[in-house]
């Protein structure tokens, strides 16, 4: 397959004390572009070229230095150093990536999805063959510590972690708050400043922080967790009622990703969750994402910062190239993992509740009667009423099973028509 454009000879003087290295990008959108920009001018002794880059269009332009290729044996001959991977999504990033490896070609992936998906397949290649695949910029993209706690047994030994791992749904929820956008409006923004994914439901619907997630409980957990099988719900079931009243409790609702494996099995959830103003997630806003790690009668771990964003995953990225090339040439590999581990929802905890009473429904001490005959006690309600939800009340309930709040709110529906939305209210639990 021909390359599309030359390459062009870098211009800047290499000193004795500079390295160079050809690294090749599988991928030119707007984290490809950014990683091309970055590497022209590092801030280190390793000069990077890149050797070319993979892209579906051939029409596309490039800036000068990059040729473009729509096949990517095009790449291998002669090999780069390394291979960025930077397509996003399965096909065909997970055959170009297990190419690579099997060539022997160090890989650095943003990729989520595949490391989730196909985590296992491609560990077992990167082992296979010595070479060394890294995917630190595919959690908070920004914040390089997947690499510190795969390397740190200890620091890994957590067996609970919460985080929000999704910049776009944080950044669309903190402007509905504070701006009073609308969701569709926040979206856009998101989209302009290169946050959201190429399909954005992934981000609104939990899919792309389910896959984080599942990274995070193979890395820390030691687990394969199917992204599929963790329960999830989007934020698009939130009105901006619902966070002005969150507010008025004391707390906040935010997108987040839990999983726990203190008692054996594995138990998560994704979605839009209360959070006490103590919570350490309850003060980021935008794109801010942060992994919080916990193990009982031990304080929290925190690492937070950017979790989107096309320069921040470069610098990631980059970082990754940089750190194999030096360290040694790209022998190492991350840890294996024990077999595939069953996955069941959250036990137990308080949720915040909107209900959307009908018209001629039951008083506030009847309702609390049914909710409390299935064992759903409420700590605190709020019904502030006015023009915009006259029938509308939210209530905190003291903990109880998904099950029988489940049971509690369908009875209510059938005695009158009442449409609820409930979230799970995460607890500090340092605190
Ligand atoms: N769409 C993703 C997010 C990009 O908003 O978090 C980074 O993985």
């Amino acid at each position: 397959m021909p390359v599309l454009t030359e390459p062009v000879a870098l211009e800047e003087p290499v000193t004795p004390a500079t390295r160079r290295a050809r690294v090749a990008l599988l991928g030119f959108g707007q984290v490809g572009a950014a990683v091309a920009a970055r590497a022209a001018a590092p801030p280190v002794n390793t000069r990077l070229q890149i050797a070319g880059a993979l892209v579906r269009d051939p029409a596309r332009r490039s800036p000068p230095g990059v040729p473009l290729v729509t096949d990517v044996s095009a790449l291998w001959d002669p090999a780069p150093d390394a291979v960025i991977e930077v397509l996003g999504g399965l096909e065909p990033a997970r055959t170009c990536v297990l190419g690579a490896l099997e060539r022997g070609i160090p890989v650095v992936t943003a990729n989520k999805s595949l490391i989730a998906h196909h985590g296992d397949e491609l560990l077992a290649a990167s082992r296979r063959n010595g070479v060394a695949l890294r995917y630190e910029a595919s959690v908070v993209a920004g914040v390089p510590f997947l690499g510190t706690l795969a390397r740190r047994p200890l620091a890994r030994d957590v067996s609970q972690v919460t985080g929000i791992l999704n910049g776009t749904s944080n950044f669309v929820l903190t402007r509905v708050s504070r701006n009073h956008e609308d969701i569709p409006t926040a979206l856009d923004e998101a989209r302009r400043l290169g946050f959201a994914e190429a399909d954005a439901t992934k981000d609104l619907d939990g899919t792309d922080a389910a896959e984080k997630l599942s990274v995070l409980i193979r890395l820390l957990g030691h687990r394969f967790v199917h992204p599929s099988v963790i329960a999830r719900t989007g934020i698009g079931c939130l009105q901006p009622a619902d966070l002005q009243q969150a507010s008025e409790f004391g707390g906040v609702i935010k997108p987040v990703a839990t999983a726990d494996w203190s008692a054996g099995p594995v138990t998560s959830f994704v979605g839009p969750a209360f959070l006490p103003l103590t919570h350490p997630l309850a003060s980021l806003e935008g794109v801010t994402n942060a992994v919080c790690l916990s193990r009982p009668g031990h304080a929290h771990v925190v690492f937070s910062g950017p979790g989107a964003g096309p320069h921040v995953t470069a610098a990631t990225v980059l970082d990754d190239v940089l750190e194999l090339l030096g360290e040694d040439g790209g022998r190492t590999g991350w840890s294996g993992l024990a077999p595939r581990a069953s996955i069941g929802a959250p036990s137990e905890s308080a949720w915040f509740v909107r209900l959307d009473l009908g018209a001629g429904a039951p008083d506030q001490r009847d309702v609390a009667d049914l909710l409390g005959s299935f064992g759903v006690w409420i700590a605190r309600t709020a019904s502030p009423g006015g023009i915009h939800h006259p029938l509308t009340r939210w209530i905190l309930t003291h903990p109880v099973a998904p099950a029988r709040l489940s049971a509690a709110l369908e009875a209510l529906a059938l005695s009158c028509g009442c449409r609820a939305c409930s979230l799970p209210i995460l607890e500090d639990s340092n605190a």
